[in-house]
């Protein structure tokens, strides 16, 4: 399906661009960001002012809420070139749909559809020359809103900012992932924002993850905050257990984002007839299967890690290895996803949207 552009957004052109300046064959991800971004405003109860113009610094007031109480949301996406210089959006509308849902739940008014289409087809035709052809090359989108009013009353603010940066990305974990089983901090709770993309719930992991990095590890796989008992996600990644030839995963709930690249993992999964279980995974059914050979692979699905295979899992201080694989599910997947994402395969879900 292409992308309609309306007309609603003023361009301010970059004098010079950025792009010999960046080395695309070793980008670390999310540091480098293309020359434009987008801004919209939304001000007396509307959004407007729609804007692209070269990535820069803005000016907040120190006093803007998204300071002090964290009222803000993001999304990630990514944009693909296929070799005839064609580029390829993967599921957008569920991205869409996905940052009105994290708003609505932190009091954040909704964003028109129609400018958050003609946004993303107007930056990323301006900055086409960021997207490189080649599997693995990719525009990582970040779009996301921020509350601008100047004030500190514990309320929601009367203005914000919706945004779109651009950022040039390689793979997120250059090699497998070693993750640890938590057992005492909590990523989400029943009834609170889990299970959407807040910002808060990024920065609240990055303690317990610094002190598994201090181990070794790079992340965690969170499991429910009441007993610590079942398997949830690991909170950059949805996460799948591939037991004997079983593929396990939990199911969404209020704790646990819904992932598009998850959601996209068990379409290819029922396509290809392997037996998928959505349900509660305890971390002892998973000890034991690793303790008597049966836990075959277990890998994280996202936008930014794609697929990424986890080699080690540690729990209560003792060490699993998963067994290497070479063509498991995680390679499976990953190539049946990569090949749509990038046009070299049919697309039989009509995933792949044209930017024109
Ligand atoms: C994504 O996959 O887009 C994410 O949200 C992970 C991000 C925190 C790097």
């Amino acid at each position: 399906m292409d992308l309609i552009t309306h007309q609603n957004i003023s361009v301010l052109k970059i004098i010079n661009s950025k792009i010999n300046e960046v080395d695309f064959n070793n980008l670390a991800f999310g540091n480098v960001f293309s020359d434009y971004m987008f801004e919209c405003n939304f001000k007396e109860g509307t959004w407007q002012d729609a804007i692209i113009k070269p990535f820069g610094p803005l000016t907040i007031s120190p006093a803007a809420k998204v300071f002090h109480y964290g009222q803000a949301v993001f999304e990630g996406m990514k944009a693909y070139k296929d070799e005839n210089g064609t580029i390829w959006l993967f599921r957008p509308e569920e991205n869409f749909i996905r940052i009105n849902k994290s708003s609505k739940r932190l009091a954040i008014p909704e964003f028109p559809r129609e400018l958050f289409f003609e946004a993303l087809q107007t930056l990323l035709n301006l900055d086409k020359e960021w997207i490189k052809t080649g599997l693995g090359n990719s525009l990582y989108i970040r779009p996301f809103v921020i509350a601008t009013q100047s004030g500190v009353s514990a309320s929601p603010s009367d203005e914000y900012k919706f945004m779109i940066l651009l950022s040039p990305a390689q793979s997120y974990y250059s090699s497998d992932v070693k993750v640890v089983i938590a057992e005492s901090y909590s990523r989400a709770a029943d009834g609170g924002v889990g299970a959407i993309k807040a910002a808060g719930n990024y920065a609240a992991q990055f303690y317990p993850t610094n002190l598994a990095k201090e181990k070794g590890y790079q992340q965690i796989i969170w499991t429910d905050a009441n007993e610590h008992k079942y398997l949830e996600e690991a909170g950059t990644m949805n996460v799948f257990f591939r037991v004997n030839d079983t593929l396990l995963t939990a199911p969404n709930n209020d704790r646990i984002l819904d992932g598009i690249t998850r959601k996209s993992v068990i379409a290819l999964a029922e396509r290809a007839g392997i037996t998928i279980e959505v349900r509660r995974i305890t971390v002892s059914e998973i000890v034991s299967a690793s303790n008597d050979g049966s836990l075959k692979e277990i890998f994280g699905s996202g936008t930014a890690a794609v697929i990424s295979p986890v080699s080690v899992f540690s729990y209560k201080d003792k060490v699993y290895h998963l067994p290497p694989t070479t063509n498991g599910f995680a390679s499976r997947f990953k190539k049946e996803l990569m090949e749509i994402q990038y046009n070299l395969a049919e697309d039989p879900f009509g995933w792949r949207y044209k930017v024109n």
